[in-house]
């Protein structure tokens, strides 16, 4: 259905563009400018940060096929997290004559003269996922509701310790619990979101005493993890085993914001004689993304829950409001408050997420065709 949709909008876009007189929100070849203007003469540049998560392999392919459907050309560039390789793939796709930027940044504060290249040709510029900052020249934002992904990623940690019941009535268990926090990179603006949402929904436990942070690192800058790197979150859970629990007391939760954090600090607690399995004392470990691998671990009760956000969805999200800037319009959009980055709001289009846990697996993930019942079995793609 989704498909015909826009295969549809790139057939009215093309007409809208025949018919219109043109408002100038388009870029390079002069969508909007009063010619009319076939979308297989326009071309969209998206810039990934990553091939090392699989979500943003996803992401890249999702939106160049949404976008082909509609007609247009795309230039579509991973950056391996190298932020000047992220720079020169914008600056090339300037020069070269790109009509419109989707771009997922790798630092959200490094684009600023990129953006204002874009601004300079007319190009607009929708921000995917991350919130690009310090410039005027964004344009429109796609997202998830990163706050909410942030209280989602606290209450199931809430339901694995069983403080909380998957229905948000109280659970039967009382604590005290020992747990760890794990936040993203801070030059990702998500990672302050998620961070605040789970704290907000944690510090009621915390002030009580129910969960106690024992190493007591409960600040984001304490608890970052630069790039979202794997490795980085498993030496930070070992050195916290070493420092914190040496004296025989354990860890019962730990809060992970991603999916590969999160299989690093599994990995730093099986090492240390943890598990494997929850039932054999594995800590309650949260994430993010439904990567396969991790899924493979909730389903064998490794891993305890993680946060599904469609990345299908996002990637049509982008498609829709890159059809009507280049047909001289405003994308819709359903906030206009959250996200301020430093200079100035930039109106957005929040998506919803929902906690995946091993009993819907099937519902939320299987039945929905994201992952193959064979990949769930297997942890590959
Ligand atoms: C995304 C998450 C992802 C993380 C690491 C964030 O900006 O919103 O989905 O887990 O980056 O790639």
């Amino acid at each position: 259905m989704r498909r015909i949709t826009i295969a549809a909008m790139g057939a009215v876009v093309a007409l809208g563009l025949a018919a219109c007189s043109g408002s100038g929100a388009g870029g390079g070849s002069g969508a909007g400018d009063g010619e009319s203007v076939d979308p297989a003469d326009l071309t969209v540049g998206v810039a990934m940060p990553t091939q090392t998560s699989e979500r943003w392999i996803a992401d890249g392919d999702a939106v160049k096929a949404g976008l082909e459907e509609a007609g247009y050309k795309v230039d579509l560039q991973f950056a391996g997290d190298d932020i000047p390789t992220q720079q020169q793939q914008i600056d090339q796709m300037i020069t070269k004559g790109a009509d419109l930027l989707i771009l997922a940044s790798i630092d959200g504060t490094a684009l600023a003269t990129q953006l204002q290249a874009a601004a300079d040709a007319n190009i607009p510029v929708i921000a995917y996922d991350r919130l690009i900052r310090d410039s005027e020249n964004v344009d429109f934002y796609v997202t998830f509701d990163n706050y909410k992904v942030g209280v989602q990623q606290a209450t199931s940690l809430l339901v694995g310790l069983g403080l909380l019941n998957a229905d948000g009535s109280a659970g039967d268990a009382t604590g005290p619990f020992n747990i760890e926090l794990f936040a993203g990179s801070l030059d990702d603006n998500n990672a302050h979101f998620f961070f605040q949402g789970a704290m907000d929904t944690l510090k009621e436990y915390i002030d009580a005493g129910t969960l106690v942070v024992k190493s007591g690192q409960t600040d984001i800058e304490q608890a970052a993890t630069l790039r979202w790197l794997q490795e980085t979150a498993q030496k930070r859970m070992e050195d916290l085993l070493t420092s914190t629990y040496s004296d025989g007391s354990k860890v019962q939760g730990v809060l992970s914001p991603y999916d590969g954090l999160s299989r690093g600090i599994l990995t730093a607690l099986q090492n240390a004689g943890y598990g494997p399995a929850i039932a054999d004392g594995m800590p309650i470990v949260t994430g993010q993304d439904a990567e396969i691998a991790s899924v493979k671990l909730i389903n064998d009760d490794v891993q305890f829950s993680t946060i599904f956000k469609d990345t299908r969805k996002l990637a049509d999200q982008a498609v829709l409001s890159a059809q009507s800037f280049l047909a001289g319009e405003e994308p819709e959009a359903n906030d206009t408050e959250s996200y301020d980055n430093g200079v100035k709001v930039v109106p957005s289009f929040l998506l919803d997420s929902d906690i995946v846990y091993k009993d819907n697996i099937q519902s939320l993930l299987i039945d929905s065709g994201y992952w193959t019942e064979d990949q769930v079995a297997s942890g590959q793609a």
